[in-house]
Order: structure tokens, then C-alpha cells, then sequence
């Protein structure tokens, strides 16, 4: 599998844990920065790796920030990323069989690099259900992001 990679000033020393970890599960890492703790913006690194999700450079895509919030935003605007901020394993594997999400986002200010990693290799090792009712609910959000509309 091959997943694309990315992080703000916030997140920079848990992608490098997340890196390393994934090339020893034996999987490609395509890492769109930052490359050092000075300051950047979130949304300039979450492009980058929801491009490579959308355009099938890359399998998935995980993003990480001080909070994950702003990487998981930034992610959802894209029509076809279903981003999820996770920092729990039961998430990471319920949004994987629920919601087939495909970048995940987590915050290194949030939880420590143990449970990070132990994430990441749960939602990367589990698939989606493909149960009708999950589909059925992955359509109806396709969609809204097709014909949202504010009704006054
Ligand atoms: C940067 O200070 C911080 O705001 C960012 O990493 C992230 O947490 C935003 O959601």
C-alpha cells in the first residue's frame, strides 16, 4: 500500500514516528512534508496528500497537526475524502468498517506516539465492510458533496 503523508509544525515529530512505523509494516510512504518544526500551514500539506489520495498516487492518506482538527477539515473539503480525526483504536477501526474513510488525521498534542502508531495500524489493516447500510450512508454523503443545497 502506498500512503501519502503529511504534517504541519504541530505534527512533525509524529509523522516521523508514523513514517518509520509504516515502512516497517513493509508499506510505501509518500511524504509531502514539513520537514522541520518551523511554522507552516496545515492546509498547504493537507492538499498535497488529498491530491495524491484523489488522483491514485497514493492508497491512503494520514495527516497530522497540533490537534488533527484543522488537517481533518481541510481534508473533508475535497469531494472524495472521507477524513476521520481519530484517537481512540475502537474509531479506527469502526471508521474504517463504517465509513471506508480513507485519510485519517490525529493531533500530537493529543495523544502520545504509542497510540498513534497503534492506530494507524489498525485503520491501515482494516477493511471496509461493504455492508448495504454503509454503502447506502457513503452515498447519501457522495451526494450532499453533488447537490447540497440551504434550504431558507
Ligand atoms: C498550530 O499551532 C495548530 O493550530 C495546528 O497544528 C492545528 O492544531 C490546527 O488545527
Amino acid at each position: 500500500m502506498k500512503v501519502a503523508l503529511g504534517a504541519d509544525h504541530g505534527g512533525y515529530h509524529l509523522k516521523n514516528n508514523i513514517k518509520d512505523f509504516i515502512i516497517k509494516l513493509g508499506h510505501e510512504v509518500i511524504d509531502v512534508g514539513c520537514d522541520c518544526s518551523d511554522s507552516v500551514d496545515y492546509p498547504d500539506y493537507a492538499i498535497p496528500v488529498c491530491e495524491k489520495v484523489l488522483n491514485g498516487d497514493a492508497d491512503k492518506g494520514i495527516l497530522i497537526c497540533g490537534t488533527g482538527i484543522g488537517m481533518s477539515i481541510a481534508a473533508n473539503k475535497y469531494p472524495g475524502i472521507r477524513c476521520a480525526l481519530v484517537h481512540d483504536t475502537f474509531s479506527a477501526k469502526a471508521t474504517r468498517e463504517h465509513n471506508d474513510t480513507n485519510v485519517l488525521a490525529m493531533g500530537e498534542r493529543v495523544i502520545g506516539p504509542g497510540l498513534a502508531i497503534d492506530i494507524v495500524k489498525i485503520w491501515i489493516e482494516t477493511e471496509f465492510s461493504n455492508e448495504e447500510r454503509h454503502v447506502n450512508r457513503i452515498n447519501k454523503m457522495n451526494t450532499i458533496e453533488k447537490e447540497a443545497t440551504i434550504h431558507p
